[in-house]
């Protein structure tokens, strides 16, 4: 049997790291896979999040199994932080998962669980990930235009147009903010846009919610979720918290689903908790009690927010820096977008060519759609990085 399997094809974004990893240059520079990194080219590890697992080593009295839908209190917690006082606490069912990507999944299975007939319609381009996800679950798919290339923004007519395909209980995958790979966002009238449609055609928002924090802050990245909330009898929605609080390996995340009434609630509840225990049984706790800490500490709250606050400047500033660099250098404002996209990633716009031969003479390794990861950037190599996009005519 297990002489069948055939070799699989390997992720893009992970094996961008593995040869980043792999290459012997000490100037290299690596803007591939979504983490984050300060100047030094380090994830830290948060300062609330230090103090909040030494909290938890000092009282917690069992690992015994906590509930199938994970720790009530995180579900609270993460049910505030992403929906605010949007929609009713007895409207939102939550279930914790092994991180955002988990979450997905598992939103995946609850979509088809609920309508096997649904369609799936993601944005082009996505994350990989989640056309890959829904190829392997056999799911029906169907993609959106999202991105126009020429001016890096979104097509948002295009984007309209292909959803006016939409039919009754199809589920329409959205990014919450920080759009990956685009780094370009749903302005406030085009979410509202967006839910006008949706509620008029009877189909299921699924949004992907993985940078909140990093944006244009923590309460305005979620102002399109929440649009959708007070709008919409029903949504679905997976939130990471790999990203904002700096815990990617504790794979901690969480799936909600918003219902019409407290009676359809309990039953999405029933059924989250039934869908984690067919997949994994019981959700990872630990990063999960951690972020519920941090959550409902005042002090630490703050402390987490003030450095979550400190990671997004840091982008913003590497990304006017980099746009100011480029307008200097080729003497336009071509790439004046990337001060106005948010979030870790912008496709730049270069061809697979010009990425691999970034990658080949100067050692700096992108997607080859061009996505970057600007937390993969420091002052010093913003010019290294400006002065090869303009070497090989980006
Ligand atoms: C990314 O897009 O780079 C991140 O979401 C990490 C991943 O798992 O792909």
């Amino acid at each position: 049997m297990l002489t069948n399997l055939k070799p699989q094809p390997a992720d893009k974004i992970l094996a961008l790291g593995k040869a980043f990893r792999e290459d012997p240059r000490t100037d290299k520079i690596d803007m591939g896979v979504g983490v984050y990194r300060n100047a030094e080219g380090v994830t830290p590890v948060m300062r609330a999040v230090k103090a909040a697992e030494q909290v938890l080593i000092d009282t917690q009295g069992t690992k015994a199994y906590t509930s199938l839908s994970g720790d009530p209190a995180f579900c609270a917690a993460m049910r505030g932080l992403v929906f605010g006082d949007a929609v009713d606490v007895s409207r939102v069912a939550a279930a914790a998962t092994p991180g955002g990507t988990g979450a997905i999944r598992q939103g995946f299975e609850l979509v088809r669980y609920a309508n096997p007939e649904a369609t799936v319609w993601v944005s082009s381009p996505t994350w990989p990930n989640h056309v890959s996800i829904l190829k392997f679950m056999g799911m029906p798919m169907r993609e959106y235009r999202y991105f126009d290339e020429a001016s890096r923004s979104v097509d948002f007519e295009g984007m309209m147009a292909d959803l006016t395909e939409v039919k009754a209980g199809d589920a329409v995958l959205l990014h919450g903010c920080c759009h990956n790979p685009t780094g370009a966002n749903l302005t406030l009238d085009e979410w509202q846009a967006v839910a006008d449609h949706l509620q008029a055609t009877g189909a299921v928002p699924f949004v992907d919610i993985a940078y909140q924090g990093f944006g244009d802050g923590l309460e305005e990245d979620g102002q399109g979720v929440r649009l959708l909330a007070r709008q919409l009898p029903e949504m679905i929605l997976a939130a990471s918290c790999s990203k904002n609080f700096g815990i990617y390996r504790e794979r901690t995340g969480v799936l909600m689903t918003v219902t019409p009434d407290a009676k359809s609630q309990g039953e999405a509840q029933a059924t989250l908790a039934f869908l984690n225990r067919q997949n994994y049984s019981f959700p990872p706790d630990h990063g999960a009690r951690v972020v519920q800490i941090i959550l409902d500490d005042p002090a630490l709250r703050a402390d987490w927010q003030a450095e979550l606050e400190e990671v997004r400047l840091g982008m913003l500033s590497l990304r006017e820096q980099l746009a100011a660099e480029l307008r200097q250098r080729t003497n336009s404002d071509t790439f004046d977008f990337i001060a106005r996209h948010r979030g870790m990633f912008s496709r730049l716009g270069a061809t697979p060519e010009q990425v691999e031969m970034m990658r080949a003479k100067h050692g700096i390794y992108m997607i080859g759609d061009s996505r970057i990861n600007i937390a993969g950037l420091n002052t010093e190599t913003v010019p290294v990085l400006a002065a090869a996009m303009v070497e090989v005519g980006v």
